[in-house]
């Protein structure tokens, strides 16, 4: 049986490309002859019914603007079986029969116990910078804020090769390495020091000495956040005793999650909000959209959860070291 009536919200960290997600949904519900109502402040305004009704034109001047209109929280009540109960009900007493909701791994382990308690058709929309889901190759948000470090680098470059410095970067991604090694690639970084890295960095120490020596006048090197925001103030600390140049730190932080989508986030938030809401007229339960391989595929949100990608399943890490010398 088909939904009628359809909520969205966006939960957790934002990401560029939210916005045309929900423009893709509100459309595709419309066309479909679906309703879309509108949730405030993600699992929060479940519980505090913070709904409203979507009309076609209230999301028009959107698919460019980053951020969500719809706000976002990271909810702890949410986390607590008898808070979803009442989430399920205030859904209920509105005449709601699907949810659609962005996000990352939190997001998606929230809307699987919502949907294994209670049963409602709920489809997942992997949207966060740190791409770290399984079941979808790139999440809406990634590829912006990889842009966005990336012009930061370029800049950082430009002043550090006048005073043949050292420059850690440090570039959100939680415990993922994702952005980290995206960036460092892109930028042609020196150095790369991924999650679970605590040292000791001897190779890495050499490598700068050695290039430093043959002429090298500028190093980056890109430091995941690893789960420590600000960790790179302790990696400098180590590096600077047995480097000959200079070393300063730059940590770029929530900058990274703001910001106008690329082309490239909202074609996809584009393709996954379409696919997200055909999937739930299609009958579609406990399920996240994905894109792997160019193609729009639907797994049960149980798969999507199962784990978070581990850098080893990175191929790019072997060309960031073959590059960095
Ligand atoms: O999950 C997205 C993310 O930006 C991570 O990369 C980062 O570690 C975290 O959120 C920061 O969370 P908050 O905005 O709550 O400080």
């Amino acid at each position: 049986m088909s939904v009628k009536r359809v909520a969205i919200l966006a939960s957790g960290g934002d990401g560029p490309g939210m916005n045309a997600c929900l423009r893709a949904c509100v459309r595709t519900a419309h066309s479909l002859g679906i309703k879309p109502i509108g949730v405030l402040r993600g699992f929060d305004g479940l519980l505090k019914r913070d709904f409203f009704d979507f009309e076609t034109r209230s999301v028009a001047n959107i698919i460019q603007r980053g951020g969500t209109v719809l706000m976002s929280s990271r909810s702890k009540d949410f986390m607590l079986p008898e808070q979803r109960a009442a989430a399920f009900l205030n859904l209920r007493s509105l005449g709601v029969d699907g949810l659609i909701g962005m996000g990352g791994d939190g997001t998606m382990r929230g809307l699987e116990a919502l949907f294994n308690e209670h049963g409602l058709a709920i489809c997942g929309v992997p949207a966060s910078i740190d791409n770290d889901l399984t079941g979808t190759d790139y999440s809406i948000g990634f590829d912006t804020a990889v842009n966005t470090a990336l012009e930061m680098v370029d800049k950082l470059r430009d002043t550090i090769s006048s005073f043949e410095r050292v420059m850690l970067v440090e570039v959100m991604g939680r415990s993922c390495g994702e952005i980290a090694l995206h960036v460092a690639l892109a930028a042609g970084a020196e150095g790369l020091i991924l999650p679970g890295n605590d040292g000791p960095y001897d190779g890495l120490i050499e490598r700068v000495n050695q290039s430093h020596e043959k002429g090298k006048n500028s190093h980056i090197i890109v430091v995941a956040e690893g789960g420590r925001a600000g960790r790179s103030n302790d990696i400098a600390k180590a590096l600077e005793k047995h480097i000959k140049i200079p070393v300063r730190v730059c940590t770029f932080g929530h900058v990274q999650r703001g910001g106008n989508p690329t082309a490239d986030d909202r074609i996809l938030a584009s393709r996954l909000g379409e696919a997200a809401m055909r999937a739930l007229f299609d009958g579609q339960k406990g399920v996240m959209v994905g894109e792997v391989n160019h193609a729009m595929v639907i797994q049960p949100l149980s798969h999507c959860v199962s784990r978070v990608l581990a850098d080893s399943d990175r191929p790019l890490i072997q060309l960031t070291e073959l590059l960095a010398t």
